[in-house]
């Protein structure tokens, strides 16, 4: 197929066709009972379906429509999955893997997380603080704007955004996250650099322990989207964060190709515990930042919004004035790398959402 200037319409935009193969998959997948070779089978095959289209979604200049592409891709992984099931047959008992029935959405993300942020080598963790340096300078945030400023990260990870607030010259910052072993890292990594002005302290984003209108500026970045109850961490955000405050969110758009992969991987993998997908992936010998990347796309739960709803809804949590960032690389799903790709409506939806929302001076739920 020539390819012509893809569909710039997202809502006319027909995804059914991939969607369904995506279906069949998951489909033939719960089919195979989760005995050790079936689990590394679907783990090994669904990575590599991540990884075969992360190498198209880049390339501006596919030969076919995108959907075309990932179809092929999709039923590739299915002939694999199947011919896996065919030697479980090998296998000296058909011992299952017990499964993480019992974990909650939250339990199971806190466990995977603490898997993932924890492997950071100095050099690794160095990059991490220079790339969210970077995403506050594209976005004109260090060039005063957090100056003195007392800030709050919820869901902090391994620390690397608050180590920009304060290369951006913010007063404090509080990281919290609910994995303890990342914020021993993170409080760690603070030492070793010796960076100043950095706490670190494990708690829950829905109840934050800290003072009301007490905050200039708060962080979510890409953890609320991961939770049971947003409604609840943006009501904790609001009352944190003082009248007039700012806070930078990036949560997950929706309609994106990846995004309905890793749904699908997300959902075979459901009953395995994070710690055997990272087991199986540990035998890769993959960079830290596609280990987390792959970490992260097998196992973790998306909620995925579109932009205006969005806008709405932060409207009525108690923010007023929105302006939407941009990530600033190139593997970001922003606007720019949307439109300077044909297909880009097709592969990356609404793209990512980042906004700067700012706390109303009187809020509906202050
Ligand atoms: C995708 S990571 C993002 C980390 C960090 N914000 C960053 O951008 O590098 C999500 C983080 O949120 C944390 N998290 C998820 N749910 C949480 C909750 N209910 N309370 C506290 N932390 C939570 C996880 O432990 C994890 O470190």
């Amino acid at each position: 197929m020539c390819p012509e200037k893809g569909n710039q319409n997202l809502k006319e935009i027909d995804r059914s066709g991939y969607r369904k193969r995506l279906n069949q998959l998951e489909f033939d997948a719960a089919n195979i009972p989760n005995t050790p070779m079936a689990v590394m089978g679907k783990t090994t095959i669904l990575a590599v379906l991540i990884m075969r289209w992360e190498l198209l979604m880049v390339d501006r200049a596919l030969p076919n429509h995108p959907f075309e592409s990932v179809e092929s891709l999709i039923r590739d992984a299915n002939q694999q999955l199947l011919s896996w099931k065919q030697v479980t047959f090998a296998e000296r008992s058909s011992q299952l893997y017990a499964g993480n029935l019992s974990l909650t959405l939250e339990a199971g993300h806190k466990d995977l997380f603490q898997q993932l942020w924890v492997e950071f080598s100095e050099a690794d963790y160095l990059e991490r603080i220079s790339r969210y340096d970077h995403r506050l300078n594209v976005n004109g945030l260090n060039n005063g704007f957090l100056k003195g400023s007392r800030c709050i990260d919820f869901g902090c990870g391994h620390g690397n955004f608050a180590h920009a607030l304060r290369n951006a010259e913010a007063a404090s910052v509080l990281g919290l996250d609910f994995g303890q072993d990342n914020v021993a890292f993170a409080a760690a990594a603070a030492d070793r650099l010796g960076s100043t002005g950095l706490e670190f302290v494990e708690g829950s984003v829905y109840a934050t322990r800290t003072p009301s209108d007490h905050f200039d500026f708060a962080v979510q970045n890409g953890v609320f989207h991961h939770l049971e109850d947003e409604d609840m961490a943006y009501a904790e955000a609001i009352r944190v964060l003082r009248p007039g405050g700012w806070m930078w969110i990036y949560t997950d758009g929706q309609d994106h190709i990846a995004g309905d992969i890793q749904d699908t991987c997300s959902r075979i993998l459901r009953d395995i515990e994070p710690s055997t997908v990272m087991r199986y992936l540990d035998t890769m010998n993959l960079s830290t930042g596609k280990r987390y990347h792959l970490g992260d796309s097998l196992n973790a739960v998306y909620r995925h919004t579109g932009y205006d709803e969005f806008v709405e809804r932060l409207q009525s949590y108690g923010f007023d004035e929105f302006q939407r960032l941009t990530g600033g690389y190139a593997t970001d799903f922003d606007a720019d790398v949307i439109l300077s790709d044909p297909w880009g409506v097709e592969k990356f939806g609404e793209g990512d959402i980042r906004v700067l929302a700012r706390k109303a001076e009187s809020s509906p739920r202050t």
